[in-house]
């Protein structure tokens, strides 16, 4: 694809003596100015996609293409283009938060300084504290300055506002925006759903090394048409029947469900019962997501 940055094809690594394959046969591509959500159950596959994506390991089969390069061969000049946000970091204790940034700035070849001193500002981050002292979030935020401050044409995140507090974590988003506005691209790997919904165009949801679903929220939506609540005087009719209905909840008085098709069949159960409130909504990327968990999980029982 002329537009694509990123291009997997068949993706498959088995790592020695694993009983199955991280990845299995992955296809996924992203394009530029995109900013990808990358979802999926501890152990999915995300941070092996990642390694791969910047030619730290090998595939087992399956290629990786990153600006139309070759990760693999290609690694030293594509990470000029590439800024990488790792999910668990070590870094040297007794350099000073600066210093760490020059030395990161170094390796990668340079980067804003005039942004890198707006990120620290915005990020609230006091630069002049030995490494070995930051709390977690703090040691984040280096990282995360780090890596937007090199306004490179590919940020890759792996689980990037892990340790931010909520103040942080809503500043993070306005740089990731503020990235896309700039034309860089956003490979995303995150379990936060919210962040997930609000900032990507497009999702791709991996579980057990597959992928499960990719597509835009939208797209995804559909496949869960619509989540309905409702509230009754006494306990909610029975809808185990219908078979349309997934994530069926019932505390109390209460029913909230996914719709996927007609809803014409939960109307009718429902009217008899007189609801008291009745609220029918999109789904959330939350609900989406445990839906097409819990489909998957069945499926693999
Ligand atoms: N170096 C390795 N050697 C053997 N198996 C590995 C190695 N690294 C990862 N795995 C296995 O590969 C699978 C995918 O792991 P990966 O770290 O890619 O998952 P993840 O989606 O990033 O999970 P998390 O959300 O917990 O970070 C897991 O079953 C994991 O145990
Ligand atoms: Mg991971």
């Amino acid at each position: 694809m002329a537009n694509s940055v990123i291009t997997l094809h068949g993706l498959t690594k088995q790592y020695t003596g694993a009983p199955r394959p991280a990845l299995d046969r992955l296809t996924l591509s992203v394009d530029a100015g995109q900013i990808l959500g990358y979802l999926g159950p501890n152990g999915a596959g995300k941070t092996t996609t990642i390694r791969l994506l910047l030619g730290l390991i090998r595939p087992s089969s399956g290629q990786v293409f990153v600006f139309e390069k070759d990760a693999l061969t290609d690694a030293a000049q594509l990470h000029r283009d590439i800024a990488y946000i790792p999910g668990e970091t070590s870094l040297w204790p007794n350099l000073t938060g600066a210093e760490t940034l020059r030395f990161l700035a170094n390796i990668h070849g340079g980067n804003d300084r005039t942004y890198e001193k707006d990120l620290i500002k915005r990020f609230e981050f006091n630069p002049n504290m030995r490494v070995r002292t930051y709390s977690k979030g703090n040691r984040q935020k280096i990282i995360l300055i780090a890596a937007l401050s090199t306004r490179a044409k590919l940020l890759i995140m792996d689980e990037p506002s892990s340790g931010l507090d909520p103040v942080m974590a809503k500043t993070f988003r306005d740089e990731v925006r503020a990235a896309r506005g700039n034309g860089q691209t956003i490979f995303l790997s995150s379990h936060m759903l919210e962040e997930v919904e609000e900032l990507c165009d497009c999702v791709a949801i991996l579980n057990n090394g597959k992928l499960v679903e990719q597509g835009t929220l939208d797209e995804l939506r559909h496949l869960s048409a619509v989540t309905v609540e409702a509230t009754f005087t006494g306990k909610p009719p029975d809808v185990s029947h219908l078979k349309s209905l997934t994530n069926v909840e019932v505390h109390g008085q209460f029913l909230r469900c996914n719709v996927n098709g007609s809803i014409d069949e939960l109307l009718a159960v429902m009217a008899k019962a007189k609801p008291r409130s009745f609220l029918s909504r999109k789904p959330t990327l939350e609900e989406l997501f445990l839906s097409l968990y819990e489909h998957d999980r069945k499926q693999a029982a």
